[in-house]
């Protein structure tokens, strides 16, 4: 499935370095929301769910993790492991996060305030609306 991944300037001089994420620039929604998830427990798997409006760009700022993404007829697996790389996530695409490394840090930018009746949280529900069953 066609994968959806954002390359981000870095600003480095002799300091380090610096990345801007700007929304309706290189971020390619209007921001509403950020959150960001750490100190991860081993072996835990997050999202499970897809979003019916929401639209989403995942950035593990720091350490390394792997992502599910699947549109209810494939699927495919991406690691994040850089601060410069992005990985938009459409509403009805179902994720997964897992194999957090112990210091990852993934920073999530949001299109939507936060919306419990957003989310769709049970698979075979998930793929009956994205194959119009
Ligand atoms: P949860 O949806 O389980 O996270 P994940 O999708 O990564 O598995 O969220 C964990 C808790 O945080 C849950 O109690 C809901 C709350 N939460 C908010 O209050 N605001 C938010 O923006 C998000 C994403 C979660």
């Amino acid at each position: 499935m066609e994968l959806n991944k954002l390359i981000f300037k870095i600003n480095g001089d002799e300091r380090g370095s610096l990345i801007a994420l700007e929304q309706n620039k290189n971020i390619p929604f209007s921001i509403k929301r950020v959150y960001y998830i750490f100190d991860n427990k081993n072996s835990v798997v997050r999202g499970c769910h897809a979003h019916k409006k929401l639209k989403q760009v995942l950035i593990c700022v720091n350490g390394s993790c792997n992502i599910k993404m699947d549109n209810g007829f494939e699927s495919t697996i991406v690691k994040l492991d850089s601060p410069s790389e992005g990985l938009l996530i459409d509403s009805f695409i179902w994720r997964e996060m897992y194999d957090f490394s112990f210091d990852a840090v993934l920073l999530v930018l949001a299109s939507e305030l936060y919306d419990p009746s957003d989310y769709i949280r049970d698979y075979n529900e998930f793929k009956e609306i994205v194959r119009g069953e």
